[in-house]
């Protein structure tokens, strides 16, 4: 690990004013996560992100970043401290509740969890479709997203019919065709090449600027520089990084 570019640990917020409750969008508090196998993999992790804002969080592989999303979207709950999205503490959330919760988040998944047996127009309009939109609203949607991550061609085709990088795709058209208030995307751009990763950079921007709260995590340090060379704001992104269990500031 390059030490050198690691500010010290700071629980500090993104931004520097104290932001009304309602500007926040995502908090963790003093939130450890160890597994019930004993693995301790977050220690007294402090986070503050407020509506609208984008944050990259890097770190090397097992260090913890898919978990720190995990009870972001409360597929895993903290052993300790709170997380609130929203102003809702998600590791208290159950059923329906937690299922709400959800619907207002675009995860796009490390593993991608796409449905084998739908095609992608199916997988991406499935969102949609759970959220009770209208058919027509659902198509005039549907190929507009699909168009954005360069997948309308092949929106008939099955999952395994498609590469790891056109399933990742879909994967990021699925998060974002609700347009969610806040995105979690883990690992986006992990099975693209260097063009494809940058466009998907310039999509999350995107989200960004229509009003939704970001958070990508990488391990690919290139990603990260990727951003600086990319569009004019890409270069002002925040960076944490995970390392040990604890979130450090790389570039504020
Ligand atoms: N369900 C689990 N039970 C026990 N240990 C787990 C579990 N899930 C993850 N871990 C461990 O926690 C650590 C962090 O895992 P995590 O998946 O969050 O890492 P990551 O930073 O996302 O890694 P990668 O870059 O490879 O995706 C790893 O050491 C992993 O083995
Ligand atoms: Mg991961």
């Amino acid at each position: 690990m390059q030490s050198a570019k690691i500010l010290p640990y700071s629980s500090a917020p993104l931004t520097k004013a104290a932001p009304t409750p309602a500007q926040v969008m995502i908090s963790l508090e003093g939130v450890s996560k160890v597994y019930a196998n004993g693995h301790r993999c977050l220690t007294d992790i402090n986070l503050r992100i407020n509506k609208g804002e984008f944050l990259f969080i890097t770190g090397a592989s097992g260090a913890g970043k898919s978990t720190l999303l995990k009870l972001l979207y409360g597929a895993e709950r903290p052993s300790a401290g709170q997380v609130l999205v929203e102003q809702h503490s998600v590791g208290k959330l159950r059923g329906d509740r937690l299922a709400r919760l959800r619907r207002r988040i675009g995860i796009v998944f490390q593993d991608y969890k796409l449905i084998e047996n739908r095609t992608v127009g199916e997988n991406v309009a499935f969102v949609l479709w759970a959220q009770g939109y209208a058919p027509q609203e659902i198509r005039r949607r549907l190929i507009p997203t699909l168009n954005l991550v360069g997948l309308a061609d092949k929106v008939d085709r099955y999952p395994k019919h498609l590469s790891g990088g056109e399933q990742q795709r879909v994967s990021l058209a699925r998060a974002i065709i609700s347009t969610p208030s806040v995105i979690l995307a883990d690992e986006p751009t992990g099975n693209l090449d260097v063009e494809n990763s940058r466009q998907i950079l310039r999509l999350l921007e995107k989200m960004q600027s229509l009003g939704a709260t970001i958070i990508v995590t990488t391990h690919d340090q290139n990603l990260i520089r990727m951003g600086e060379i990319g569009g004019q704001r890409l270069n002002q992104l925040p960076v944490m990084e995970l390392y040990d269990g604890k979130l450090f500031w790389v570039k504020k």
